[in-house]
């Protein structure tokens, strides 16, 4: 469904995404890692149109979307949750939810969608007028997701979602993914947490410094790619090599 081919993006003169190529079939769970400054927060945002490719192209389901605007990618149906949440602290869960609704408005729909997350995250509807700021962190990104999935995306862009969670808040988190893959929803994944991204994923890519390094299945690249300690989610001040 997502094909991305020789992408390239840049802030201003740091180049930090040069020739990426990377596809997500319909239904699949893909994960992009790689160490910190690797380029998967501007890959994930040169897809989502927040940051505009200088070159190469992105279509999904065959059309080319690379030049388009973010509110207009959200509604061919690709959805980001942003690395470190961007909930609206000071709206309540409701509108934070309505907001997310908010590119194709529809009453009946959004109960309807409203419902759906309530299944899939209680604590939203304990929480529903309670403003967004005052949620745990975990909650935040429960929030951040549900608010993505009510514009109904086709494919669903995670960065980072454990990013700063309780262990027991990061597992929910994992099955929370699970969940939504099994409800059919294609997901592309960013994760810090190689080891545990590599547990749930169908294939996974690996970046370094802007260029893909290695793409296959778990298994691959776990027999392949010397995921050490240091890169498997430990200390992100920490530098590692990673060998092919
Ligand atoms: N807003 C920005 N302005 C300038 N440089 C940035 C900005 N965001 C990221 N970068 C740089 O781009 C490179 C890739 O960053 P990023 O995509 O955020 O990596 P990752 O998400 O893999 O940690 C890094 O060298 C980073 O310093
Ligand atoms: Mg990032």
């Amino acid at each position: 469904m997502l094909k991305v081919e020789n992408l390239y993006a840049s802030y201003g003169a740091i180049r930090a995404v040069h020739g990426i190529s990377l596809e997500v079939a319909e239904g699949e769970l893909v994960a992009l890692l790689g160490i910190n400054g690797a380029g998967k927060s501007t890959t994930l945002k040169a897809i989502s149109g927040v940051l505009r490719p200088i070159q190469g192209s992105v279509m999904l389901y065959g059309e080319e979307i690379g030049n388009r605007k973010p509110e207009a990618i959200v509604k061919k149906g690709i959805s980001l949750v942003p690395e470190g949440r961007d909930i609206f602290g000071g709206l309540t869960v409701e509108e934070n939810l309505r907001l997310g609704a908010f590119a194709s408005y529809d009453r009946a729909r959004y109960k309807e969608d409203l419902e759906e997350m309530f299944g899939l995250f209680p604590i939203l509807k304990e929480r529903f007028h309670q403003a967004g700021g005052l949620l745990s962190g975990g909650e935040q990104q429960m929030l951040a997701i549900a608010r993505a999935l009510m514009s109904r995306p086709k494919l669903l862009m995670l960065d980072e979602p454990s990013l700063g969670l309780s262990p027991a808040m990061t597992d929910q988190i994992f099955e929370l993914i699970v969940t939504l893959r099994e409800r059919g929803t294609t997901i592309l994944l960013v994760e810090q947490n190689a080891e545990r991204a590599l547990e749930i994923v169908d294939r996974a890519y690996l970046l370094a410094t802007g260029s893909l390094e290695f793409a296959g299945t778990p298994d691959e690249m776990k027999r392949k790619v010397d995921l050490t300690s240091v890169y498997l989610g430990g200390d992100e001040d920490e530098t590692c090599e990673v060998r092919l």
